[in-house]
């Protein structure tokens, strides 16, 4: 159990207006509680001086004030934070009171009682998001939805996208973190070491002073972060582990069927046992190589998993066919490029279906 502490990050870029109440609110909620706690503000070089205005508050001892001179992005400016601080209970927040400070020993003390990470969550219970334009609303569940689809470990959790969050240094110890722009939480949830995760309801509240420093260049950034995160985190590694595990099953599918047939087996006979051959083959590889991570062991899960497995590759020919009809019979395409075609589709259906269903945990 981490000793109770905290050091509170803060990034801040033109918030001169906000710095007072800020860590008055800080100072009100946590001094208190009796334990120690900093306050590391990682500021980049703001041209309002909001680096200036912290250093004049009063309680200055507990403020620690880092000016970035030649580095600029909310992300980045966390990690210097986290790298700087000094004590086990790391909190990060935005300094523009769209966090409410009152809500920081909750985090801490979720962390201290044994979450790995505690997250201010928009929409947990008792959260509430009211600082958001319509159209800001709905970028950012279109960029929810991208990160769910594309990392498998935050779709338990509601707001993977919080600035708002606590969490034992430990989590980003050994992390390989390197994000750019905003998302520096879904960065901590793939690559950070973590096993428990609890969420704290708050409302995410308007702006009352300075602008957001949110753009169509974050936008493109959320874009570019989340594919490196996904080159980084091992799900590309493992698509391609998926297709070449499938073209194994191909010429063992092939293999069968020859030397059935040469055999004297009825062909269509050993067709259907060269694709079975296949099927299984995947499946053993698969379940040992491409999705080891999953831990799936014992006979009950094993037939769970064949089952699956088999009825996912049936709709995936199903696809196959139709699309190899529907190019080369409505569109007129040549009949072996529709096959492409439809090989190509079906085995991104086969990846989802392995990805989403096949190797879950049976309930
Ligand atoms: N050092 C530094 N450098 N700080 C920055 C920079 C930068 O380039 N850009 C923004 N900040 C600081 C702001 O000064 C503020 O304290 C905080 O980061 C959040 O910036 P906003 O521009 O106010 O972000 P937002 O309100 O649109 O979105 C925030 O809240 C969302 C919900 O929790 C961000 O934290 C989002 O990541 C988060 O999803
Ligand atoms: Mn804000």
């Amino acid at each position: 159990m981490p000793n109770n502490n905290a050091s509170i990050v803060i990034p801040t870029y033109n918030e001169r207006e906000n710095i007072p109440e800020l860590l008055e609110r800080i100072h009100r909620s946590m001094g208190p509680l009796g334990y120690p706690f900093e306050i590391v503000i990682v500021d980049d070089n703001s041209p309002d001086e909001t680096w200036k205005v912290a250093s004049q508050q009063p309680d200055g001892d507990r403020v620690r004030i880092i000016r970035r001179q030649d580095e600029r992005g909310l992300a980045t400016a966390v990690l210097t934070g986290i790298q700087a601080a000094k004590y086990d209970i790391i909190v990060v927040m935005d300094a523009d009171l769209q966090h409410p400070p009152e809500k920081i020993p909750e985090l801490v003390s979720r962390v201290h009682n044994g979450a790995d990470i505690a997250i201010g969550s928009r929409f947990a219970e008792h959260g509430a998001l009211e600082g958001f334009s319509p159209s800001r609303q709905l970028l950012s569940k279109g960029a929810d939805l991208l990160a769910r689809t594309l990392f498998r470990e935050i779709r338990s959790i509601k707001d993977p996208e919080s600035g708002f969050f606590a969490f034992k240094k430990s989590v980003t110890a050994h992390a390989n973190l390197s994000p750019v722009g905003y998302k520096i939480l879904l960065e901590i949830l793939v690559q950070g070491d973590y096993t428990t995760v609890s969420e704290v309801g708050y409302t995410f509240d308007k702006r009352e002073n300075g602008v957001s420093k949110f753009g169509v260049k974050n936008a493109v950034h959320y874009l570019r972060h989340t594919w490196s995160l996904f080159l980084r985190s091992g799900e590309f590694h493992r698509f391609w582990k998926f297709v070449a595990v499938g073209g194994v099953g191909a010429i063992l599918n092939l293999a069968v069927l020859y030397a059935l047939t040469e055999l004297g087996v009825f062909y269509l006979l050993a067709g259907v046992i060269g694709i079975e051959a296949g099927l299984l083959s995947n499946f053993f590889l698969n379940r040992s190589w491409t999705f080891r991570d999953r831990g799936t062991s014992g006979l009950r899960y094993t037939l769970t998993a064949l089952y699956r497995d088999h009825a996912v590759r049936v709709v995936g020919v199903v696809i196959n066919l139709l699309i190899l009809w529907l190019l080369t019979s409505v569109f007129g395409v040549y009949y072996l490029t529709s096959q492409l075609i439809g090989i190509g589709v079906a085995m991104v259906w086969n990846y989802g279906g392995n990805q989403w269903w096949t190797w879950e945990p049976t309930s």
